[in-house]
């Protein structure tokens, strides 16, 4: 109530600068414009124009600067396209919402030219960091990849929590934690993620990938893949390292998935991973999704550790193995592996 009677009074004296980005030096600072949530379905004012002014004003300077959006709601009807950031910090204290016009992304949203996806915000550039201070939330009203890392270089990504739980009887789908593609040197850490699809995946052309400390629920665990789709691009991924993961009801725990085609899984361990109640903990698949040509992949896959895996399996399965005839897996090693039926019973 205090607030309703101080409000508009605080509305007439600030009004322009609420709409408005505040900058200090190359520190910007962006207020919702609307000052209540953001209703299931409703239609504040937009805030993506003054998203994308702050990113112009203070995101894009040799000498560095900031961009903060303050607690609060913020409403997003527009995609954002900043793929020229340098030398920013970014925090963002609250709440973003984006809008539920599904029409208009499905026209509009930017895409990312692997499998047809795309992506309301793109964010791209140099030395960027962004922080959420145990604050920030996106609230993407759908199923989506929750973070893809596109051609990307040194990229570091901790303490996140992401959730994609349907709201209806239908199950969610591509609901992914995330995704890397064609980067190198990427740093995952600290993420509880309940997402209905892959949990952390490295797919084509990942090279040095560290994930650690990661608890899943309802995923499909930690996953080199799917990749060699396309038998004319040749997919590589090096390097890769998971540990001290946790799972809690997946499809999977450590896996392998790649269709019949072209190029290089080499040097992956899986490390420490606890898992109850799993479909299939460990897996490797050369055929996946369509189970024809399996043993015409090409595509090798060496150097491949499997290190602690501790857990539940729902079907009494530990391990799908199936390598490809055409290029058969070299230098797989199990250790301590234990993985027991769910309902008790033998390892
Ligand atoms: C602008 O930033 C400077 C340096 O960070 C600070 O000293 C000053 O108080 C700020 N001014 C306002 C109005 O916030
Ligand atoms: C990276 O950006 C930060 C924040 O703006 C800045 O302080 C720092 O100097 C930048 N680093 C380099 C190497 O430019
Ligand atoms: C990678 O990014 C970190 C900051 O996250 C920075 O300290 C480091 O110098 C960068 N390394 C390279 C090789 O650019
Ligand atoms: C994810 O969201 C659902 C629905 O809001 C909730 O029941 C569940 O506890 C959440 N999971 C985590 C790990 O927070
Ligand atoms: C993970 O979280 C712990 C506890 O908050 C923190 O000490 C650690 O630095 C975090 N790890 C990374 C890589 O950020
Ligand atoms: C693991 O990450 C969680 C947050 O997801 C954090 O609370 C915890 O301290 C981290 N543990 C370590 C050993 O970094
Ligand atoms: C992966 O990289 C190789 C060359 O390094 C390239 O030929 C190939 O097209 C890339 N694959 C994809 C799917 O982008
Ligand atoms: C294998 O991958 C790990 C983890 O990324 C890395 O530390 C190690 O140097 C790699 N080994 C080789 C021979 O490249
Ligand atoms: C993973 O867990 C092991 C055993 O608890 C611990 O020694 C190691 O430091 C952890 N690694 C990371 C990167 O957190
Ligand atoms: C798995 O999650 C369910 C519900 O979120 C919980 O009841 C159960 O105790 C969890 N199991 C383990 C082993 O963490
Ligand atoms: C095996 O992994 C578990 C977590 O799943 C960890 O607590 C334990 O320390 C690991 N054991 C060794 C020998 O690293
Ligand atoms: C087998 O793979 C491991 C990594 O898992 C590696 O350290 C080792 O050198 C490989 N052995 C051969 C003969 O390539």
């Amino acid at each position: 109530m205090i607030f309703l009677t101080l409000l508009p009074p605080l509305l007439l004296l600030f009004g322009q600068t609420l709409a408005d980005v505040v900058q200090n030096g190359t520190a910007c600072t962006v207020t919702p414009l609307s000052p209540t949530p953001v209703p299931v379905g409703g239609r504040p004012p937009d805030d993506t124009p003054q998203f994308l002014d702050a990113f112009r004003r203070c995101g894009t300077t040799s000498s560095g600067g900031s961009v903060t959006f303050t607690e609060g709601d913020f409403y997003l009807g527009q995609i954002m396209d900043v793929i020229n950031l340098q030398n920013v910090d970014i925090s963002i204290y609250g709440r973003l919402t984006w809008s539920t016009d599904i029409q208009y992304w499905l026209s509009r949203s930017i895409p990312v030219t692997y499998a047809q996806r795309s992506t309301a915000w793109r964010l791209g550039g140099t030395n960027i960091t962004m922080r959420g201070h145990g604050k920030g939330l996106f609230f993407g009203n759908g199923q989506l990849w929750h973070t893809f890392v596109a051609h990307s270089q040194n990229v570091t990504m901790t303490n996140l929590d992401m959730n994609a739980t349907s709201a209806t009887q239908w199950t969610t789908v591509n609901t992914d934690g995330t995704n890397i593609w064609n980067s190198r040197d990427i740093r995952i850490a600290n993420w509880t993620v309940t997402s209905g699809d892959d949990c952390i995946c490295a797919k084509g052309n990942t090279t040095n990938m560290h994930v650690s400390n990661i608890t899943c629920y309802e995923s499909g665990g930690m996953v080199v893949g799917s990749i060699g789709s396309i038998p004319s691009q040749p997919d590589y991924v090096e390097n890769v390292l998971f540990e001290n993961v946790s799972l809690n009801h997946s499809s999977n725990a450590a896996w392998i998935k790649t269709y019949p085609g072209n190029g290089r899984v080499r040097n992956v361990t899986f490390r420490n991973i606890r898992f109850s109640d799993v479909n299939q903990p460990i897996y490797i698949s050369p055929c996946i999704y369509t189970g024809q040509n399996c043993d015409n992949s090409r595509l090798g896959i060496q150097n491949v550790r499997w290190e602690n895996i501790t857990g539940t399996s729902r079907y009494n399965i530990g391990a799908g193995i199936h390598c490809s005839a055409a290029a058969p897996c070299q230098n797989l090693t199990f250790s301590g592996i234990d993985i027991r039926q769910k309902n008790g019973g033998a390892p």
